[in-house]
Formats: C-alpha cells, structure tokens, sequence
C-alpha cells in the first residue's frame, strides 16, 4: 500500500492542475476490473479523456502497477489505484461514473449465458458497494451477460432502497461498433459517417441491429442483410474463436467502453443531443429491459427513444429474441432474490 500511495501523490502533482481546464467541471471515474483485459486499454482510453478530472482504477490485483503506469500520461486526471475488497470503498467514493469490465470472459465453446455462475456473484458484491459508497453515480455494465448482469444491478439496487433506473446501462457500444464496420464494408461506404442503430440485447439472437436504417443508405440485397445481422451477432464469437482459448474481445471492447462513457459524462455535463444505444430498463417493448437508442442528459436517461420504423425481417427478429432475452432478465431478478 506504501506503493498505492505513493502512486497517489505521483498522480497529484502541480502540473496536473495546470493541465485542468476551468470550465469543464470535475468528473470521477471508477474502473471495476481494471487490472484485466478490458480494463487495462480501457483505462488508458478513460486516461486520454479531457472530462475525467479523477480516474479511479479498483480490481482484485494488479491495480498499483497499472495505475502507476497510465498516471505517468501527461493528461488532465488524477489516476489512483485501488486493490482488494478494503479499498473498494475508497476506489468508489465520490465517483460520478463506474465502469464494470470486472468478471471472466468467454473461451471457445463458450454462450455468455455460461459466464452466468461466476459473474452474476461479482456483479453483486460491486453493486452492492456501489450502492453503498456512490448512490448517484452512473453504472456502465460491461461484465456479461449482460442480458442477466444489469436486471441484477437493479434488483441489488432496488434492495439497497436506491434505484434509479435512469443510472444504470448495459453497454452494447460495441455491437454498434461492429455494426458500423461490417456495413460499411459491405456497402462501401465511408465508415466514418456510419450510423446503424443495434437494438434488443447483447447476446446472440437477441442483438438486432436494424440495418434497415442505416445511414449513409445502401441497395444492399436481402442476404447481404441477413449475412451482416448473423455477422454482428456473431462478432463476438469470431474473436473468441480467433483468439482461441486467450479470451474475447478486449480492444475494441475499451474503445466502444471509452466511448460509452464519454457519452455518459457530456450528458452529465449538459452537452445536447448525444444519443447512443444502451441496454436499459424500458418500456418500449413488453421486456422491462431493452436496448435502444437512448438520449442522455445531465441525469443519465433523459429519454429511451422507440425502435422506428423496421423491416419484415427485423420485425422477425424482435419477435424471436423476446423469449431469450426474457429469461435472461428472469434469470437475473431471481439469482438476487
Ligand atoms: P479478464 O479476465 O481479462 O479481466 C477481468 C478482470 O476482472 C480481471 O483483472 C479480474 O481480476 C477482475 N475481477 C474479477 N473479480 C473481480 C472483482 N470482484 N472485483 C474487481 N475486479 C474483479 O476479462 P475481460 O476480457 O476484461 O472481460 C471482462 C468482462 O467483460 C467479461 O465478463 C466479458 O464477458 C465481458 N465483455 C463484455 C463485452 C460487452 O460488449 N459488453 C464485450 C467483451 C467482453
């Protein structure tokens, strides 16, 4: 902890005020898992951000070398390390959003469904504390499956007496990511001006990306709409396949994380118009949670916007994602009951 603190005082020093800009207000970041796969590149990219004015770093173990190292970026945040459940308090206290990537990934084989048993555990215990130590922040929901994790951050905050169901997202950035990428080049488009909306939830079928409202438009035939969704909801496991055995996606996981986030925090921060897809509680459909696009504002959710106008076969595909998706949620809700 000698190494802790002195990576705190590290991070403290006159230049990093120098670096903080007056009329962009403080915000604190926590990581949860921080140490890990995502974590790492994801808190190097939290690092980069100008909003962050504190970046909080908190996993099992590992946390004072990382720190230590992404303090030394001569960027605007404070960055502290935090390790082991007697710091957890101090890793969250104060933070205005938490970031969970904490929790085991997938291995070949493997559906997010199987990740249930160890993470909905982990999941639990962080909630709780976050209930605890920062009622008001922002949850962003990494850890999968995400489907189950964020109905039993919910349930765990119902019994903490303070839910908010504005507060907390699952994360399906990076479907979105994906979305983009795989459209554009398949429409040859430029990639940069993509906007495709990725609605339902974020495991296999229930990850509808709606292509038939993707922009910059496309003549794209049937089954090259067919080949991109089945592409999408299988994006994940094309990386888990590839890195065989070594995990799943970690680096374009942080950066559709970072972008998440940043997105949470202009909301915060008053900026208009920013809008992302997010896994929230909702009442656009029969689920009670559902991803969509959704407005964000200086309270988290301003307003989960509807799905639009969809195709016959999207049409298609929300029908037969609502059982799984549904008995994800349940799974979740009981697991903490
Ligand atoms: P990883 O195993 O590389 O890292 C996980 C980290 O969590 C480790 O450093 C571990 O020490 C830490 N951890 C475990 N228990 C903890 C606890 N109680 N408190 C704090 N930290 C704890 O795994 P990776 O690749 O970073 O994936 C993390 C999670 O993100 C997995 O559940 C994975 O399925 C999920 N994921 C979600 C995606 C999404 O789109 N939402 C995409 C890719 C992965």
């Amino acid at each position: 902890s000698s190494l802790l603190r002195s990576v705190k005082t590290l991070a403290r020093p006159t230049t990093a005020r120098a670096y903080s800009v007056d009329s962009v207000p403080s915000r604190k970041v926590t990581v949860l898992g921080a140490a890990g796969g995502i974590g790492q590149p994801l808190s190097l990219l939290m690092k980069l951000n100008p909003l962050v004015s504190q970046l909080a770093l908190y996993d099992i173990g590992g946390t004072p070398g990382v720190a230590a190292d992404v303090s030394h970026i001569n960027s605007r945040s404070e960055v502290a390390g935090y390790m082991g459940d007697d710091q957890l308090g101090q890793a969250l206290e104060g933070s205005d959003v938490v970031i969970i990537p904490a929790g085991v990934p997938r291995k070949p084989g493997m559906t997010r469904d199987d990740l249930f048993n160890i993470n909905a555990g982990i999941v639990k215990s962080l909630c709780t504390a976050i209930a605890k130590y920062c009622p008001h922040a922002i949850v962003n929901m990494i850890s999968n499956p995400v489907n189950s994790t964020v109905p039993i951050a919910a349930e765990v905050f119902k019994k903490a007496g303070i839910y908010n169901e504005k507060k907390l997202f699952g994360v399906t950035t990076l479907d979105v990511v994906r979305a983009k990428t795989f459209y554009a080049g398949k429409a040859n488009v430029n990639v940069a001006e993509v906007n495709v909306p990725v609605v339902g939830g974020h495991a296999g079928v229930t990850i509808l990306p709606l292509f038939s409202q993707a922009t910059p438009k496309a003549n794209l035939s049937q089954d090259d709409i067919h080949a991109l969704t089945k592409r999408t909801q299988d994006g994940g496991t094309e990386v888990v396949e590839a890195k065989a055995g070594k995990g799943s996606a970690t680096l374009s996981m942080a950066y559709a994380g970072a972008i998440f986030a940043d997105a949470c925090l202009k909301g915060l921060n008053g900026v208009p118009d920013v809008v992302e897809c997010s896994y929230v509680q909702s009442t656009i459909t029969e689920l009670p949670f559902f991803a969509s696009k959704v407005r964000l504002g200086k309270n988290g959710v301003e307003e989960v916007l509807g799905l639009g106008p969809l195709s016959d076969y999207e049409k298609e595909g929300l029908e037969k994602l609502k059982p799984e998706l549904k008995s994800s949620i349940e799974k979740g809700i009981e697991f903490v009951k």
